[in-house]
């Protein structure tokens, strides 16, 4: 079923695993990833960014594809179709009458005030219409949509602030992970996550999933973390096999010769990713 990320989240935390959201870009991640998760009994997250929305066709087609798929699929496992970093209010207004059923209001780059004002304005809205919410302090590094920002790791008595003020379901603080590949090993501030999941009592997000090695993961979880974002490495595994594809047989042109290796590679990484991150077989 199509549900918020409220009681998923709460449930990871809970019991010691994370949800996955795994970014959506066209009709072969919802399939692919749809897929994954009922093969892995696993609940699931469709995150889709506003450039992604947009180049689906608006949020209306999201939801759309999604249902429709789930009905054609008899999808059992929980699902959730959240905005990953909503810009504005308006965005997530938009997303919310669309019939998302989870939305991120990533106001992280204003002044605290505002990014509690803006925050407590999208629950008002969210939580009328059983809509859940995530918001942001600090910032992710690397790139998302065009915006490239450094890393700034999150105040934690901002998070305590915009957690108690603003009302939210679960918070992202920026400790250190970056969006993209990492140059390296990734540094992620593990003392701060405590220190933060001692003063909120919501579960928290880890964006710039691609790249974090698995003991990291498992520390992250340890630490409150319930959901991991994940984009770039499936964008990576999709590209490479339909690349390995065109580059073998020249000649081919009929795109369900190529994107279906390339939707096959999807799916193989989202299963590994819910096996690694504890969520298989929890739905
Ligand atoms: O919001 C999306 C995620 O933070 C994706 O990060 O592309 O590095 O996996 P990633
Ligand atoms: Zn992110």
């Amino acid at each position: 079923p199509l549900v918020s990320m409220k009681e998923m989240l709460e449930k990871g935390k809970e019991n010691g695993y994370a949800v996955g959201q795994f970014n959506i870009n066209n009709l072969e991640y919802i399939q692919a990833i749809l897929q994954a998760a009922e093969e892995e009994k696993s609940p699931v997250i469709l995150g889709v960014s506003e450039g992604a929305g947009k180049y689906m066709g608006g949020f209306n087609v999201v939801v759309a594809m999604v249902k429709s798929l789930m009905e054609s699929y008899g999808t059992t496992v929980p699902v959730a179709i959240h905005l990953d970093h909503g810009s504005s209010f308006q965005k997530c207004a938009e997303a919310i009458h669309a019939g998302f059923t989870s939305v991120m209001i990533d106001a992280s780059h204003s002044p605290i005030e505002e990014n509690i004002a803006t925050t407590q304005k999208v629950v008002e809205l969210a939580h009328i219409h059983g809509v859940s919410v995530e918001a942001e302090v600090g910032t992710v590094g690397g790139e998302e949509d065009g915006v490239i920002g450094g890393i700034q790791y999150a105040d934690k008595d901002e998070c305590k602030r915009l957690v108690s003020e603003a009302g939210i379901d679960c918070l992202a603080p920026a400790l250190g992970s970056v969006h993209g590949p990492y140059e390296g090993e990734p540094n992620l501030g593990f003392a701060e996550m405590e220190e933060i999941l001692n003063l909120v009592q919501v579960p928290l997000v880890l964006h710039g999933g691609t790249g974090i090695p698995l003991k990291d993961v498992q520390k992250a979880i340890s630490l409150g973390t319930a959901k991991i974002n994940v984009n770039t490495e499936n964008q990576m595994a999709q590209a490479e096999a339909v690349r390995n594809v065109l580059n073998a047989k020249p000649n081919l042109y009929d795109p369900r010769k190529y994107l279906g290796p390339g939707s096959e590679a999807i799916k193989e990484t989202v299963k590994g990713k819910m096996r690694d991150f504890g969520s298989s077989q929890q739905a």
